[in-house]
């Protein structure tokens, strides 16, 4: 009895470690996790000399004088789009963005928002594109970014400016660790009500009373935990 007491209790430390570890993956251009459409592709960031002028011989490179990234995928004009799926809360991409670049189209789990991509600069900067935290951790999700079409607010004393609007995408990143936490703090309670019932309790008004915080959960499986302790001390 006292065994199984205290693999229960290594078990619940393992469940919190697992819930509270929280973290950001990111997925570069060239993941086969992506899936590209259009004339999206691959493209060659211009390498530079030392004093900053560009190298010869690298035509259709594109101008990133910053250097803020190894790599983008780019397309010309308005057929480009990338999708992505991933289990997680939140999602965040990053582009190459300049004075030129598109209104975009960021649709996530079917509903569409329209982000404009222009940015105060000629050569390219990595810019955040798109943000969205809070997604629920129990379900997968699916984002899609694409061209709507040339900027009202792109630079308009570049002669044509409403067609040099290029698709980009350097990566998704998505926050982890979200999923399990809400599940095993659920399991964790109910795992032990052989050795005390008050988990039970005490896990649900924990994550009842907070429950938009992130850390309910974790709060939650600790008490569980304390509580088990307790237990096993009498
Ligand atoms: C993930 O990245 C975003 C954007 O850089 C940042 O605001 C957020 O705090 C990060 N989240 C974690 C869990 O590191
Ligand atoms: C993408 O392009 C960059 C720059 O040309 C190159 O270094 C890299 O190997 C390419 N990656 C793939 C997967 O094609
Ligand atoms: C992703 O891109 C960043 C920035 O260009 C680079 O530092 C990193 O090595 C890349 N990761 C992979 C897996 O290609
Ligand atoms: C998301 O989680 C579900 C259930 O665990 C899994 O079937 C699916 O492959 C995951 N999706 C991704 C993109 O990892
Ligand atoms: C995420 O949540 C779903 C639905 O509750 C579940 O089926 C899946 O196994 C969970 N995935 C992980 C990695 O915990
Ligand atoms: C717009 O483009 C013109 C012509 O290249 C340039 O002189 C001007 O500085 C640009 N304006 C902005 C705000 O970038
Ligand atoms: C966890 O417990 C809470 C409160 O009892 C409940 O609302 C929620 O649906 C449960 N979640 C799972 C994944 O069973
Ligand atoms: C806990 O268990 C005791 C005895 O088994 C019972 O009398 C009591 O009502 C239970 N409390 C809760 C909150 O379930």
């Amino acid at each position: 009895m006292i065994f199984s007491r205290l693999s229960l209790l290594t078990l619940l430390c393992a469940t919190v470690t697992i819930a509270y570890a929280q973290h950001n993956i990111t997925v570069n251009n060239t993941s086969p996790l992506i899936q590209y459409e259009g004339n999206a592709g691959n493209a060659t960031i211009c390498k530079t000399n030392p004093d900053g002028t560009l190298q010869s011989g690298q035509p259709g490179c594109y101008n990133v004088p910053s250097h803020c990234t190894e790599g983008a995928t780019m397309g010309q004009g308005g057929s480009g789009a990338a999708s992505f799926s991933f289990n997680g809360t939140a999602i965040y991409i990053q582009s190459l963005l300049d004075s030129l670049s598109p209104i975009y189209t960021v649709t996530l789990d079917g509903k569409s928002t329209d982000v404009d991509g222009v940015r105060p600069s000629l050569p390219f900067v990595c810019a955040p594109l798109f943000s969205r935290t809070g997604l629920d951790p129990n379900v997968e999700h699916k984002v899609r970014l694409s061209v709507k079409g040339p900027s009202p607010d792109r630079n308009t004393s570049i002669e044509g400016s409403e067609n040099f609007f290029t698709f980009s995408l350097i990566s998704f990143t998505y926050t982890d660790g979200g999923n399990g936490t809400a599940t095993s703090a659920n399991g964790t309670a109910s795992t032990s009500s052989g050795g005390s019932n008050l988990t039970t309790t005490k896990g649900s008004n924990a994550a009842a009373a907070f429950p938009s915080d992130i850390r309910a959960p974790y709060l939650a499986a600790l008490v569980a935990v304390m509580t088990t302790f307790a237990s096993l001390l009498h």
